[in-house]
């Protein structure tokens, strides 16, 4: 089956296929170590997403003296930020060996450093167990293969009573696209299969998950919900430059964000 959908801004023709998860792995990991960082957009703080901040949410509170862990750290930019804010301790993982090369030159680029270790967050890789005071994600933990094993690892990585903040694009934003400028229902928001999609001359594999897959592999892995977030900023959008993503947006959330607490 064919559709047509949006992620994170970008376009493409989507394929249902079935999940094998070395090929995920080695599919997705080859589109982060070469174009990957030319779609990355508004995935690093203070941006969720597009058309949500941390700025204007302030799910973190202070962070100074505290330790936290990135999950799908990227190129560092999210690192950064948290840095900046007066974390002392920084970790971050990601698949890519590319990307933490990335994360790397950007951070002592501006006379900064964080353990980075290159695993999938499904495995197991060694990030120490009961630690942290935070762990976040912004806009990684979709790529996952295993869902509840990678909420499993995080709850097991957080001190009691710690945060765990994620943020990924919204799934009714797939369900939905833009013709003639009206929103048409197009996809199942119950289709939770796994695609792939052409991005350039690459390609990436990714599953669809229902909001409440979410919230139920959460619950299962000890954490209860303290916030979730479904909005778009109207501050974001530019009513002088309607595309058809701010459109969307106008009318549905794009990205959502959840802040948890490991009981
Ligand atoms: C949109 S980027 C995140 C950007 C990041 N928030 C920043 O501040 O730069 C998503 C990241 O998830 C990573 N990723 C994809 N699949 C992964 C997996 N299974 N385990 C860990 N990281 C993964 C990619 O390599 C990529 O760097």
């Amino acid at each position: 089956m064919n559709k047509k959908s949006i992620i994170g801004g970008a376009a493409g023709e989507l394929t249902n296929l079935d999940m094998d998860i070395s090929t995920a792995h080695k599919t997705n990991t080859n589109f982060w170590d070469t174009i990957g960082s030319e779609f990355l957009g508004a995935t690093a703080l203070p941006y969720y997403g597009s058309f949500v901040t941390e700025e204007k949410l302030q799910l973190f509170g202070d962070v100074a003296n505290k330790k936290l862990l990135e999950i799908g750290c990227g190129n560092g930019h999210s690192l950064k930020y948290i840095i900046d804010k007066g974390a002392t301790e920084l970790w971050g993982t990601d698949i890519s060996p590319m990307q933490l090369e990335r994360t790397r030159e950007f951070l002592a680029s501006n006379g900064m450093n964080a353990n980075l270790i290159c695993a999938p967050m499904e495995s197991e890789s060694g990030i120490p167990k009961q630690y942290f005071d935070y762990v976040y994600s912004v806009y990684a933990i979709g790529w996952t293969t295993d869902l509840n094993q990678t909420f499993c690892n995080i709850s097991s990585y957080l001190k009691k009573d710690g945060i765990f903040i994620f943020s990924w694009s919204h799934p009714i934003h797939k369900c939905v696209s833009v013709e003639n400028e009206e929103l048409i229902f197009r996809n199942s928001y119950f289709d939770e299969g796994w695609y792939s999609v052409a991005m350039a001359d690459k390609e990436i594999m990714l599953s669809n998950r229902k909001l409440s897959t979410y919230v139920n592999a959460l619950a299962t892995n000890g954490f209860v919900i303290e916030q979730m977030v479904e909005e778009t900023d109207e501050d974001l959008l530019n009513p002088n430059l309607p595309d058809d993503f701010s459109k969307k947006a106008e009318q549905l959330p794009v990205t959502f964000v959840i802040k948890a607490r490991k009981l």
